[in-house]
């Protein structure tokens, strides 16, 4: 097994059916996250208080811990994909700046989907109540950067007239 960033190797023609199928299953349940995230509150403040929460704030919120669980491992997942498959070049005549801005995106979103659940983790099972906050803190930022990424990916369809979406969608063989 190579790790195609050390060893200079051209990346491949596009991604792979298990890395289109693990970013949209995982961008699905970020944004499931992100609507529901809400759901956790009652469970949460109630076990801060040091009393018993009611059955179905507790039953909202194991589905909020192992949906983020789940993200964690997927994320784990993807990420070695990306390590020792690689990951296609951006488009050729793609500008520095918004060439820039996805990887600073990608970056972005790859911190999110692994700090996420280690912060949720460390307020959940640690009672680490900063960890809480941040995680609380980070909502709007990760909605930014979805938003940016979501809007790059239909400028690049849509304005720039490039693959970059396409490829997302029809996978290539390795
Ligand atoms: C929470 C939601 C999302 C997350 C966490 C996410 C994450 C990522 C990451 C980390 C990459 C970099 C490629 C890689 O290393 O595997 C990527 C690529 C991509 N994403 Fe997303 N994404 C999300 C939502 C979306 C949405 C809503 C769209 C479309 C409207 C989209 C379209 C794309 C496309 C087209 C690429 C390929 C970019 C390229 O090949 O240069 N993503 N995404
Ligand atoms: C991708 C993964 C995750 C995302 C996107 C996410 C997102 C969110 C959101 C949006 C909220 C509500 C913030 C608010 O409106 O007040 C929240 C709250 C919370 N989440 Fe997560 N979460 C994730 C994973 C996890 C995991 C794995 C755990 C625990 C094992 C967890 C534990 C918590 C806790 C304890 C709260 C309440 C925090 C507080 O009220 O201070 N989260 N999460």
């Amino acid at each position: 097994m190579t790790l195609r960033s050390a060893t200079l190797q051209p990346g491949p023609a596009g991604y792979s059916a298990s890395q289109i199928v693990l970013h949209w299953i995982i961008a699905a349940l970020v944004v499931f996250q992100l609507a529901f995230g809400g759901m956790m509150g009652p469970a949460y403040r109630a076990f801060r208080r040091g009393t018993e929460p009611a059955a179905a704030d507790l039953f909202a919120a194991n589905v909020h811990v192992y949906v983020g669980i789940a993200v964690l491992v997927l994320a784990v997942w993807r990420f070695a994909l990306r390590l020792t498959r690689g990951v296609p070049a951006l488009p050729a005549g793609e500008g520095p700046v918004t060439a820039w801005l996805a990887r600073i995106a990608h970056f972005l979103l790859y911190l999110f989907i692994f700090g996420m659940p280690v912060t949720g983790m460390l307020a959940w099972f640690g009672m680490v109540e900063q960890a809480g906050e941040f995680h609380e803190t980070m909502k709007p930022v990760i909605i930014l950067v979805v938003a940016l990424h979501a809007a790059g990916a239909l400028w690049q369809h849509f304005g720039a007239r490039t693959d970059v979406l396409r490829r997302m969608l029809r996978p290539v063989r390795p």
